[in-house]
């Protein structure tokens, strides 16, 4: 079973009880929260008040993607908002290490996110730190995009770094997934698929879910 993220992004946000429902009843692992500062990536979305009452309401852990420049400065801040997992974007940190250990001592679990051009190979000193890698299939800031296909052969590569050195850390991707997208990264070793569109476009979101999670 591949875990799916759904990205709340997507969503329709008049009525965001009812999405969290559908959410809640679905094959969902964790549901994917993409907050934005309008400076890291070109665009901006919600903030911690949208994400507590998520948190709320939702029965599966947060996946909280932080898109913002010195995401160190809010890890309590995501943590009161009641998320599981915290995921910092390697482009984003001057002292990455840090951050993560400050994302552990918090008591949540911890994730690194590389945008499409930043070598997987980067991360070879802090892999054993991580809870999950985030690869991009995108570049970040928008739903909808088309799909790297270089996502594919960094998702392959990251696997064989976390196997030879027989690490649980997890692979997510996040980007332009469907069917197709998602049937090849998990081939390729991805344990999480994140998606937007494909599930909230969809006519019937948690077969969506469900389709994603067969994969
Ligand atoms: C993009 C976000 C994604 C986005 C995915 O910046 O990080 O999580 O919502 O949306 P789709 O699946 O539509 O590409
Ligand atoms: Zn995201």
């Amino acid at each position: 079973m591949t875990q799916v993220s759904p990205s709340l992004l997507s969503a329709d946000f008049c009525h965001l009880a009812r999405e969290i429902e559908m959410i809640n009843e679905s094959a969902a692992s964790m549901l994917h929260l993409d907050v934005m500062d309008g400076v890291f990536v070109p665009n901006i979305s919600f903030g911690f008040p949208v994400i507590k009452d998520v948190s709320n309401r939702c029965k599966k852990p947060l996946d909280v993607h932080m898109m913002i420049v010195d995401p160190g400065r809010y890890v309590n801040a995501v943590r009161d908002c009641g998320a599981t997992l915290m995921n910092v974007h390697y482009e984003a940190c001057t002292h990455l290490d840090r951050v993560i250990q400050s994302i552990r001592q918090a008591g949540m679990r911890a994730g690194v996110t590389i945008n499409p051009a930043t070598p997987v190979e980067l991360l070879t000193d802090i892999l054993d730190q991580l809870d999950m890698v985030l690869i991009m299939s995108v570049n970040p800031g928008f739903a909808g995009q088309k799909f790297i296909r270089r996502a594919v052969d960094r998702t392959r590569r990251l696997r064989q770094m976390i196997d030879e050195r027989n690490l649980k850390t997890l692979i997510e991707v996040d980007g332009g997934v469907n069917l197709d997208t998602g049937r090849v990264l998990v081939d390729a070793g991805a344990d999480i698929l994140v998606a937007g569109n494909f599930v909230f476009s969809a006519t019937d979101p948690k077969a969506a879910i469900a389709a994603l999670a067969a994969l």
